[in-house]
Protein backbone atom coordinates (compact mmCIF):
# COMPACT_ATOMS: atom_id res chain seq x y z
CA UNK A 1 0.00 0.00 0.00
CA UNK A 2 1.25 3.28 -1.11
CA UNK A 3 2.01 5.73 2.00
CA UNK A 4 2.15 9.44 2.55
CA UNK A 5 5.09 10.81 4.33
CA UNK A 6 4.51 11.07 7.56
CA UNK A 7 3.00 9.15 9.41
CA UNK A 8 1.99 5.45 9.15
CA UNK A 9 -0.12 2.75 10.92
CA UNK A 10 0.57 -0.80 10.66
CA UNK A 11 -1.67 -3.67 11.60
CA UNK A 12 -0.11 -5.97 14.21
CA UNK A 13 -2.04 -8.80 12.81
CA UNK A 14 -1.19 -8.81 9.16
CA UNK A 15 1.62 -5.93 8.42
CA UNK A 16 -1.09 -4.16 6.50
CA UNK A 17 -0.16 -0.03 6.17
CA UNK A 18 -2.12 2.82 6.32
CA UNK A 19 -1.84 6.61 6.58
CA UNK A 20 -4.94 6.87 9.02
CA UNK A 21 -5.57 4.99 12.32
CA UNK A 22 -8.45 2.53 11.45
CA UNK A 23 -10.67 0.54 13.85
CA UNK A 24 -11.12 -2.16 11.40
CA UNK A 25 -7.78 -3.91 9.13
CA UNK A 26 -9.35 -4.07 5.53
CA UNK A 27 -6.96 -6.83 4.65
CA UNK A 28 -7.15 -9.12 7.30
CA UNK A 29 -10.51 -7.70 9.31
CA UNK A 30 -9.04 -7.26 12.13
CA UNK A 31 -10.39 -5.03 14.79
CA UNK A 32 -8.15 -2.40 16.66
CA UNK A 33 -4.95 -4.03 15.39
CA UNK A 34 -3.31 -0.59 13.91
CA UNK A 35 -1.10 0.33 15.64
CA UNK A 36 1.89 3.85 14.65
CA UNK A 37 4.66 3.28 12.97
CA UNK A 38 6.81 0.67 10.89
CA UNK A 39 6.14 -3.19 11.42
CA UNK A 40 8.85 -4.46 13.81
CA UNK A 41 11.68 -5.99 11.57
CA UNK A 42 13.07 -9.16 13.09
CA UNK A 43 15.78 -8.66 10.79
CA UNK A 44 18.10 -10.78 12.70
CA UNK A 45 19.44 -12.39 9.60
CA UNK A 46 22.40 -10.70 9.92
CA UNK A 47 24.61 -9.44 7.20
CA UNK A 48 23.80 -11.41 3.67
CA UNK A 49 26.86 -13.19 2.13
CA UNK A 50 27.26 -11.79 -1.09
CA UNK A 51 25.81 -14.19 -3.54
CA UNK A 52 26.40 -14.45 -7.33
CA UNK A 53 23.20 -12.73 -9.47
CA UNK A 54 20.89 -15.97 -10.25
CA UNK A 55 22.48 -18.38 -7.96
CA UNK A 56 20.53 -21.11 -6.24
CA UNK A 57 18.37 -21.74 -9.41
CA UNK A 58 17.84 -25.08 -10.39
CA UNK A 59 16.00 -26.40 -13.74
CA UNK A 60 13.23 -28.42 -12.72
CA UNK A 61 14.08 -31.44 -13.19
CA UNK A 62 17.05 -31.25 -11.49
CA UNK A 63 16.03 -30.49 -8.09
CA UNK A 64 16.54 -33.73 -5.99
CA UNK A 65 13.00 -34.87 -5.16
CA UNK A 66 13.98 -37.85 -2.92
CA UNK A 67 11.61 -38.20 0.03
CA UNK A 68 13.71 -37.86 3.07
CA UNK A 69 12.09 -40.78 5.34
CA UNK A 70 9.52 -39.33 7.84
CA UNK A 71 9.64 -39.69 11.57
CA UNK A 72 7.34 -41.89 13.29
CA UNK A 73 5.83 -40.45 16.06
CA UNK A 74 4.52 -44.16 17.18
CA UNK A 75 1.39 -42.72 18.01
CA UNK A 76 -0.37 -44.49 14.95
CA UNK A 77 -2.91 -41.39 14.76
CA UNK A 78 -0.63 -38.61 15.10
CA UNK A 79 1.39 -40.11 12.18
CA UNK A 80 -1.73 -40.06 10.28
CA UNK A 81 -3.37 -36.85 10.78
CA UNK A 82 0.35 -35.77 9.74
CA UNK A 83 0.25 -37.45 6.69
CA UNK A 84 2.44 -40.33 7.40
CA UNK A 85 4.95 -38.85 9.98
CA UNK A 86 6.73 -36.03 10.95
CA UNK A 87 8.59 -34.65 7.49
CA UNK A 88 12.66 -33.78 8.57
CA UNK A 89 12.92 -30.14 8.62
CA UNK A 90 9.47 -29.42 8.50
CA UNK A 91 7.63 -27.07 11.41
CA UNK A 92 4.12 -27.99 12.66
CA UNK A 93 2.30 -26.10 14.52
CA UNK A 94 -0.60 -27.99 16.91
CA UNK A 95 -3.25 -25.49 17.98
CA UNK A 96 -5.98 -26.42 20.93
CA UNK A 97 -7.51 -24.30 23.59
CA UNK A 98 -6.07 -24.38 26.84
CA UNK A 99 -6.42 -27.81 28.87
CA UNK A 100 -7.40 -30.04 25.96
CA UNK A 101 -4.28 -31.80 26.27
CA UNK A 102 -1.66 -30.43 23.96
CA UNK A 103 0.91 -30.75 26.29
CA UNK A 104 -0.04 -33.95 27.59
CA UNK A 105 -0.07 -35.14 23.47
CA UNK A 106 3.50 -33.60 22.62
CA UNK A 107 4.96 -34.98 25.77
CA UNK A 108 4.09 -38.70 24.24
CA UNK A 109 4.64 -38.14 21.52
CA UNK A 110 8.59 -36.88 22.35
CA UNK A 111 8.50 -39.77 24.55
CA UNK A 112 7.88 -41.91 22.15
CA UNK A 113 10.13 -40.47 19.17
CA UNK A 114 13.49 -40.59 22.16
CA UNK A 115 12.29 -44.07 23.04
CA UNK A 116 11.91 -45.75 19.88
CA UNK A 117 15.31 -44.97 18.39
CA UNK A 118 14.51 -41.87 16.50
CA UNK A 119 17.38 -40.25 18.05
CA UNK A 120 17.53 -37.71 21.39
CA UNK A 121 14.33 -35.37 21.54
CA UNK A 122 14.22 -31.91 23.13
CA UNK A 123 10.98 -30.78 24.75
CA UNK A 124 10.92 -26.87 25.72
CA UNK A 125 8.49 -26.03 28.06
CA UNK A 126 7.96 -22.19 28.50
CA UNK A 127 5.07 -22.53 30.33
CA UNK A 128 5.51 -24.71 33.15
CA UNK A 129 8.57 -25.63 35.18
CA UNK A 130 10.77 -28.91 34.99
CA UNK A 131 9.10 -30.40 38.07
CA UNK A 132 5.81 -29.90 36.56
CA UNK A 133 6.55 -31.37 33.31
CA UNK A 134 8.56 -34.27 35.03
CA UNK A 135 5.24 -35.16 37.26
CA UNK A 136 3.53 -34.90 34.12
CA UNK A 137 5.95 -37.28 32.51
CA UNK A 138 5.72 -39.86 35.53
CA UNK A 139 1.96 -39.94 34.89
CA UNK A 140 2.73 -40.40 31.32
CA UNK A 141 4.99 -43.20 31.31
CA UNK A 142 7.25 -40.94 29.79
CA UNK A 143 10.70 -40.75 30.91
CA UNK A 144 12.71 -42.22 29.09
CA UNK A 145 16.36 -41.73 28.05
CA UNK A 146 16.90 -39.52 24.76
CA UNK A 147 14.22 -37.59 25.76
CA UNK A 148 15.66 -33.95 27.22
CA UNK A 149 13.32 -30.69 28.80
CA UNK A 150 14.19 -27.54 28.65
CA UNK A 151 12.07 -24.97 30.43
CA UNK A 152 13.09 -21.73 28.96
CA UNK A 153 11.27 -18.64 27.91
CA UNK A 154 13.56 -16.92 25.50
CA UNK A 155 14.13 -18.10 22.43
CA UNK A 156 17.53 -17.23 21.55
CA UNK A 157 18.53 -19.96 24.36
CA UNK A 158 15.88 -22.01 22.60
CA UNK A 159 17.93 -22.03 19.86
CA UNK A 160 21.53 -22.51 21.39
CA UNK A 161 20.11 -25.32 22.63
CA UNK A 162 18.54 -26.19 19.91
CA UNK A 163 21.90 -26.36 18.15
CA UNK A 164 23.60 -27.87 20.68
CA UNK A 165 23.21 -31.57 19.20
CA UNK A 166 21.56 -33.45 16.40
CA UNK A 167 18.25 -33.30 17.79
CA UNK A 168 16.06 -36.05 16.38
CA UNK A 169 13.20 -33.53 16.68
CA UNK A 170 11.91 -30.44 18.80
CA UNK A 171 9.33 -29.43 21.10
CA UNK A 172 8.42 -25.81 21.91
CA UNK A 173 5.69 -25.27 24.01
CA UNK A 174 4.22 -22.80 23.49
CA UNK A 175 5.27 -20.40 20.71
CA UNK A 176 2.97 -17.54 22.58
CA UNK A 177 5.09 -17.61 25.48
CA UNK A 178 8.80 -17.81 24.34
CA UNK A 179 10.08 -14.20 23.29
CA UNK A 180 13.40 -12.27 22.80
CA UNK A 181 14.15 -9.74 24.50
CA UNK A 182 15.65 -8.04 22.20
CA UNK A 183 12.53 -7.18 20.95
CA UNK A 184 10.78 -3.89 22.50
CA UNK A 185 7.26 -5.65 22.29
CA UNK A 186 5.85 -8.02 25.19
CA UNK A 187 6.00 -11.91 25.15
CA UNK A 188 2.54 -12.99 23.03
CA UNK A 189 2.36 -9.62 21.23
CA UNK A 190 2.27 -10.24 17.59
CA UNK A 191 5.70 -9.28 16.87
CA UNK A 192 7.31 -11.63 19.05
CA UNK A 193 5.39 -14.45 18.14
CA UNK A 194 6.03 -13.84 14.57
CA UNK A 195 9.89 -13.33 15.25
CA UNK A 196 10.11 -16.56 17.42
CA UNK A 197 8.26 -18.85 14.93
CA UNK A 198 10.32 -17.28 12.09
CA UNK A 199 13.54 -18.08 13.86
CA UNK A 200 12.27 -21.78 14.80
CA UNK A 201 11.23 -22.33 11.23
CA UNK A 202 14.69 -21.33 10.12
CA UNK A 203 16.16 -24.05 12.58
CA UNK A 204 14.02 -26.05 10.90
CA UNK A 205 14.77 -25.71 7.11
CA UNK A 206 18.51 -25.34 7.69
CA UNK A 207 19.40 -28.16 9.86
CA UNK A 208 16.48 -30.70 9.04
CA UNK A 209 15.16 -30.79 12.53
CA UNK A 210 11.56 -31.02 12.73
CA UNK A 211 9.74 -28.70 14.80
CA UNK A 212 7.03 -28.93 16.53
CA UNK A 213 5.13 -25.68 17.69
CA UNK A 214 2.21 -25.40 20.44
CA UNK A 215 0.02 -22.48 19.66
CA UNK A 216 -2.84 -21.18 21.81
CA UNK A 217 -6.17 -20.58 20.51
CA UNK A 218 -8.87 -17.72 21.29
CA UNK A 219 -12.18 -18.04 22.53
CA UNK A 220 -13.44 -17.74 18.65
CA UNK A 221 -11.44 -20.76 17.96
CA UNK A 222 -8.70 -19.16 15.72
CA UNK A 223 -5.19 -19.51 16.37
CA UNK A 224 -4.17 -16.67 18.54
CA UNK A 225 -0.93 -14.48 17.07
CA UNK A 226 -0.52 -12.93 14.03
CA UNK A 227 -1.90 -14.77 10.43
CA UNK A 228 0.81 -14.97 9.08
CA UNK A 229 1.98 -17.75 11.47
CA UNK A 230 -0.62 -20.03 9.88
CA UNK A 231 1.64 -19.19 6.58
CA UNK A 232 5.17 -19.53 7.90
CA UNK A 233 4.57 -23.46 8.93
CA UNK A 234 3.99 -26.04 6.93
CA UNK A 235 1.28 -27.83 9.20
CA UNK A 236 -1.46 -26.92 11.07
CA UNK A 237 -2.80 -29.34 13.69
CA UNK A 238 -5.98 -28.76 15.59
CA UNK A 239 -6.65 -31.02 18.90
CA UNK A 240 -10.33 -30.55 20.01
CA UNK A 241 -12.41 -31.79 22.61
CA UNK A 242 -15.73 -30.57 23.43
CA UNK A 243 -17.91 -32.71 21.61
CA UNK A 244 -17.26 -35.82 23.32
CA UNK A 245 -16.36 -35.11 26.52
CA UNK A 246 -13.00 -37.48 27.53
CA UNK A 247 -12.64 -37.74 23.86
CA UNK A 248 -9.92 -35.33 21.91
CA UNK A 249 -10.07 -35.43 17.91
CA UNK A 250 -6.87 -34.03 16.38
CA UNK A 251 -7.31 -32.58 12.82
CA UNK A 252 -4.88 -31.42 10.01
CA UNK A 253 -6.19 -27.54 8.77
CA UNK A 254 -3.06 -27.59 6.48
CA UNK A 255 -0.71 -29.74 5.44
CA UNK A 256 2.25 -28.75 3.41
CA UNK A 257 3.09 -32.53 3.52
CA UNK A 258 -0.01 -34.94 3.18
CA UNK A 259 -3.80 -34.24 3.28
CA UNK A 260 -5.85 -32.11 5.23
CA UNK A 261 -9.24 -33.96 7.27
CA UNK A 262 -7.49 -36.90 8.45
CA UNK A 263 -8.45 -37.78 11.91
CA UNK A 264 -7.19 -38.67 14.92
CA UNK A 265 -9.38 -40.06 18.22
CA UNK A 266 -7.91 -39.79 21.59
CA UNK A 267 -9.38 -40.51 24.77
CA UNK A 268 -7.85 -38.61 28.08
CA UNK A 269 -6.90 -41.16 30.74
CA UNK A 270 -5.47 -41.00 34.05
CA UNK A 271 -2.17 -41.27 32.43
CA UNK A 272 -2.35 -39.49 29.50
CA UNK A 273 -4.11 -39.86 26.14
CA UNK A 274 -5.37 -43.06 24.41
CA UNK A 275 -5.72 -43.99 20.70
CA UNK A 276 -9.25 -44.72 19.79
CA UNK A 277 -9.16 -47.35 17.84
CA UNK A 278 -12.81 -47.71 16.88
CA UNK A 279 -14.52 -44.17 16.95
CA UNK A 280 -17.71 -45.65 15.54
CA UNK A 281 -18.09 -47.82 18.63
CA UNK A 282 -17.26 -44.35 20.50
CA UNK A 283 -19.57 -42.34 19.10
CA UNK A 284 -22.45 -44.52 18.36
CA UNK A 285 -21.91 -46.02 22.14
CA UNK A 286 -24.55 -43.36 23.17
CA UNK A 287 -26.16 -42.39 19.94
CA UNK A 288 -26.93 -45.77 17.85
CA UNK A 289 -28.54 -44.72 15.29
CA UNK A 290 -30.95 -47.02 13.24
CA UNK A 291 -33.35 -46.35 15.78
CA UNK A 292 -36.76 -44.68 14.60
CA UNK A 293 -36.60 -41.12 15.08
CA UNK A 294 -32.74 -41.00 14.77
CA UNK A 295 -30.62 -39.82 11.70
CA UNK A 296 -26.89 -39.08 11.80
CA UNK A 297 -26.31 -36.06 9.70
CA UNK A 298 -22.87 -35.79 8.31
CA UNK A 299 -22.73 -31.88 8.45
CA UNK A 300 -19.35 -29.64 7.57
CA UNK A 301 -19.48 -26.53 9.74
CA UNK A 302 -17.54 -23.93 8.24
CA UNK A 303 -14.17 -26.28 6.80
CA UNK A 304 -15.02 -28.59 9.68
CA UNK A 305 -16.46 -31.74 9.01
CA UNK A 306 -18.93 -33.24 12.28
CA UNK A 307 -21.11 -35.84 12.39
CA UNK A 308 -24.83 -35.09 14.50
CA UNK A 309 -27.25 -36.87 15.45
CA UNK A 310 -30.77 -35.45 14.69
CA UNK A 311 -33.88 -36.58 16.88
CA UNK A 312 -37.56 -35.94 15.86
CA UNK A 313 -40.83 -36.81 17.99
CA UNK A 314 -43.93 -36.58 16.46
CA UNK A 315 -46.92 -36.97 18.91
CA UNK A 316 -50.67 -36.78 18.18
CA UNK A 317 -52.05 -33.29 18.73
CA UNK A 318 -54.11 -33.19 21.84
CA UNK A 319 -55.76 -30.02 21.31
CA UNK A 320 -55.84 -26.51 19.23
CA UNK A 321 -52.92 -26.45 16.45
CA UNK A 322 -49.98 -28.99 16.52
CA UNK A 323 -46.70 -27.73 17.76
CA UNK A 324 -43.61 -27.33 16.01
CA UNK A 325 -40.71 -27.17 18.10
CA UNK A 326 -37.17 -27.20 16.86
CA UNK A 327 -33.81 -27.09 19.26
CA UNK A 328 -30.14 -26.47 17.28
CA UNK A 329 -32.38 -26.04 13.82
CA UNK A 330 -34.24 -23.16 12.35
CA UNK A 331 -38.04 -23.42 13.42
CA UNK A 332 -39.21 -21.78 9.72
CA UNK A 333 -37.16 -24.53 7.65
CA UNK A 334 -38.70 -26.82 10.27
CA UNK A 335 -42.56 -26.09 9.19
CA UNK A 336 -41.04 -26.23 5.66
CA UNK A 337 -39.83 -29.29 5.42
CA UNK A 338 -43.09 -30.31 6.88
CA UNK A 339 -44.93 -28.63 4.02
CA UNK A 340 -42.69 -30.50 1.70
CA UNK A 341 -43.05 -33.68 3.87
CA UNK A 342 -46.85 -33.78 3.48
CA UNK A 343 -47.66 -32.78 -0.38
CA UNK A 344 -44.66 -34.56 -1.68
CA UNK A 345 -44.05 -37.39 0.52
CA UNK A 346 -47.51 -37.82 1.41
CA UNK A 347 -46.97 -38.38 4.85
CA UNK A 348 -49.17 -35.14 6.57
CA UNK A 349 -47.99 -33.95 10.10
CA UNK A 350 -50.75 -31.44 10.64
CA UNK A 351 -52.37 -33.35 13.04
CA UNK A 352 -48.47 -33.70 14.54
CA UNK A 353 -47.06 -32.29 17.26
CA UNK A 354 -43.37 -32.28 16.17
CA UNK A 355 -40.20 -31.95 18.32
CA UNK A 356 -36.59 -31.79 16.75
CA UNK A 357 -33.58 -31.79 18.63
CA UNK A 358 -29.81 -31.77 17.21
CA UNK A 359 -28.29 -34.18 20.35
CA UNK A 360 -25.70 -32.54 22.42
CA UNK A 361 -26.10 -29.19 22.09
CA UNK A 362 -25.51 -29.06 18.51
CA UNK A 363 -26.81 -26.85 16.01
CA UNK A 364 -26.60 -26.84 12.50
CA UNK A 365 -27.51 -24.24 9.60
CA UNK A 366 -26.78 -25.23 6.97
CA UNK A 367 -29.11 -26.84 4.02
CA UNK A 368 -27.67 -29.81 4.10
CA UNK A 369 -29.30 -31.17 7.00
CA UNK A 370 -32.78 -31.10 4.98
CA UNK A 371 -32.38 -34.81 4.25
CA UNK A 372 -31.72 -35.76 8.11
CA UNK A 373 -33.91 -33.84 9.19
CA UNK A 374 -36.78 -35.80 7.24
CA UNK A 375 -35.39 -38.97 7.77
CA UNK A 376 -35.90 -38.35 11.60
CA UNK A 377 -39.77 -36.56 11.35
CA UNK A 378 -40.27 -39.35 9.46
CA UNK A 379 -38.81 -42.14 10.70
CA UNK A 380 -40.53 -41.40 14.22
CA UNK A 381 -44.13 -41.27 12.36
CA UNK A 382 -43.55 -44.39 10.90
CA UNK A 383 -41.46 -46.57 13.17
CA UNK A 384 -39.16 -46.41 10.48
CA UNK A 385 -35.64 -45.71 10.18
CA UNK A 386 -32.20 -45.49 8.35
CA UNK A 387 -30.24 -48.61 9.04
CA UNK A 388 -27.75 -48.34 11.90
CA UNK A 389 -24.21 -47.22 10.55
CA UNK A 390 -26.27 -44.83 8.15
CA UNK A 391 -25.36 -41.06 7.68
CA UNK A 392 -27.43 -38.92 5.99
CA UNK A 393 -27.53 -35.24 3.88
CA UNK A 394 -28.75 -33.38 0.97
CA UNK A 395 -30.50 -30.53 0.67
CA UNK A 396 -34.36 -30.55 -0.02
CA UNK A 397 -36.34 -27.91 -2.17
CA UNK A 398 -40.10 -26.91 -2.62
CA UNK A 399 -40.77 -29.22 -5.06
CA UNK A 400 -39.40 -32.40 -2.84
CA UNK A 401 -36.12 -32.89 -5.05
CA UNK A 402 -33.11 -33.41 -3.02
CA UNK A 403 -30.88 -31.40 -4.33
CA UNK A 404 -27.07 -31.66 -4.32
CA UNK A 405 -24.81 -30.24 -1.95
CA UNK A 406 -21.20 -29.04 -1.65
CA UNK A 407 -18.25 -31.13 0.35
CA UNK A 408 -20.20 -34.45 0.13
CA UNK A 409 -16.58 -36.19 -0.11
CA UNK A 410 -15.52 -34.48 2.86
CA UNK A 411 -18.89 -35.66 4.86
CA UNK A 412 -18.49 -39.01 3.61
CA UNK A 413 -15.06 -39.44 4.29
CA UNK A 414 -15.43 -38.32 7.88
CA UNK A 415 -17.89 -40.91 8.09
CA UNK A 416 -16.17 -43.31 6.98
CA UNK A 417 -13.05 -42.41 9.55
CA UNK A 418 -15.92 -42.54 12.31
CA UNK A 419 -16.74 -46.29 11.28
CA UNK A 420 -20.08 -45.61 9.32
CA UNK A 421 -21.12 -47.51 6.37
CA UNK A 422 -23.82 -46.37 4.76
CA UNK A 423 -24.66 -43.04 3.46
CA UNK A 424 -27.86 -41.72 2.17
CA UNK A 425 -27.51 -38.38 -0.36
CA UNK A 426 -28.19 -36.52 -3.07
CA UNK A 427 -28.51 -38.21 -6.42
CA UNK A 428 -26.23 -35.22 -7.44
CA UNK A 429 -23.74 -35.98 -5.10
CA UNK A 430 -23.39 -40.03 -6.10
CA UNK A 431 -20.47 -39.23 -8.23
CA UNK A 432 -18.36 -38.17 -5.51
CA UNK A 433 -19.40 -41.03 -3.18
CA UNK A 434 -18.18 -43.87 -5.93
CA UNK A 435 -14.48 -42.45 -4.56
CA UNK A 436 -15.63 -44.99 -1.30
CA UNK A 437 -15.94 -48.29 -2.59
CA UNK A 438 -16.56 -49.82 1.27
CA UNK A 439 -19.42 -47.08 1.77
CA UNK A 440 -23.18 -48.73 0.84
CA UNK A 441 -24.33 -45.65 -1.09
CA UNK A 442 -27.75 -44.94 -1.32
CA UNK A 443 -28.61 -41.75 -3.67
CA UNK A 444 -32.19 -40.31 -3.65
CA UNK A 445 -33.73 -37.75 -6.01
CA UNK A 446 -37.18 -36.89 -4.18
CA UNK A 447 -38.28 -36.48 -0.76
CA UNK A 448 -40.57 -39.64 -2.26
CA UNK A 449 -37.55 -41.47 -3.24
CA UNK A 450 -36.61 -41.15 0.70
CA UNK A 451 -39.95 -42.54 1.72
CA UNK A 452 -39.66 -45.49 -0.48
CA UNK A 453 -36.14 -46.60 0.36
CA UNK A 454 -36.52 -45.87 4.27
CA UNK A 455 -39.70 -47.59 4.50
CA UNK A 456 -39.07 -51.33 2.26
CA UNK A 457 -36.06 -51.54 4.14
CA UNK A 458 -36.31 -54.32 6.10
CA UNK A 459 -33.64 -53.42 8.75
CA UNK A 460 -35.69 -50.00 9.73
CA UNK A 461 -38.72 -50.55 11.30
CA UNK A 462 -39.24 -52.09 14.96
CA UNK A 463 -35.20 -52.69 14.84
CA UNK A 464 -34.50 -51.49 18.55
CA UNK A 465 -30.95 -52.12 20.24
P1 LIG B 1 -2.60 -30.30 29.11
O1 LIG B 1 -1.80 -31.21 28.27
O2 LIG B 1 -1.89 -29.54 30.19
O3 LIG B 1 -3.42 -29.27 28.20
P2 LIG B 1 -2.88 -28.03 27.34
O4 LIG B 1 -1.41 -28.16 27.21
O5 LIG B 1 -3.61 -28.16 26.05
O6 LIG B 1 -3.30 -26.80 28.07
O7 LIG B 1 -3.78 -31.18 29.72
C1 LIG B 1 -4.53 -30.68 30.73
C2 LIG B 1 -5.66 -31.58 31.13
O8 LIG B 1 -5.46 -32.94 30.89
C3 LIG B 1 -5.88 -31.40 32.59
O9 LIG B 1 -7.23 -31.02 32.77
C4 LIG B 1 -5.58 -32.73 33.19
C5 LIG B 1 -5.76 -33.68 32.07
N1 LIG B 1 -4.89 -34.84 32.15
C6 LIG B 1 -5.42 -36.09 32.32
O10 LIG B 1 -6.64 -36.26 32.45
N2 LIG B 1 -4.60 -37.19 32.36
C7 LIG B 1 -3.25 -37.07 32.25
O11 LIG B 1 -2.54 -38.09 32.27
C8 LIG B 1 -2.70 -35.76 32.06
C9 LIG B 1 -1.22 -35.57 31.95
C10 LIG B 1 -3.54 -34.69 32.02
MG1 LIG C 1 0.07 -26.89 27.99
Amino acid sequence: MAKRAGRVFTCSACDAQSPRWLGRCPECGGWNTFVEGEPEKPARSGERAPVAPGAGVLRMKDVDAADAPRLLTGLSDVDRVLGGGLVPGSVVLLGGEPGIGKSTLLLQVAARLAGGGAGEVLYVSAEESARQVRLRADRLDAVVDGLHLLAETSVDRVLEAAASRPWAALVVDSIQTVSSPDLPSTPGSVSQVRDAAARLSVFAKTGGTPVVLVGHVTKDGTLAGPKTLEHLVDAVLSFEGERFQAHRVLRALKNRFGPVHELGVFEMTGTGLMEVTNPSALYLGGRTGGRPGSAILAAVEGTRPLLLEVQALTVPVKYGTPRRTAIGFDGTRLALLLAVLERHGGLPMSGHDVFLNIAGGAESEEPAADLAVLAAVAGSARETALPKGAVAFGEVGLLGEVRAVTDATLRLKEAVSLGFTEAYLPAGNAAEAAAFPDLGVTPVASVEELLVRTAVRPAGAGRRP
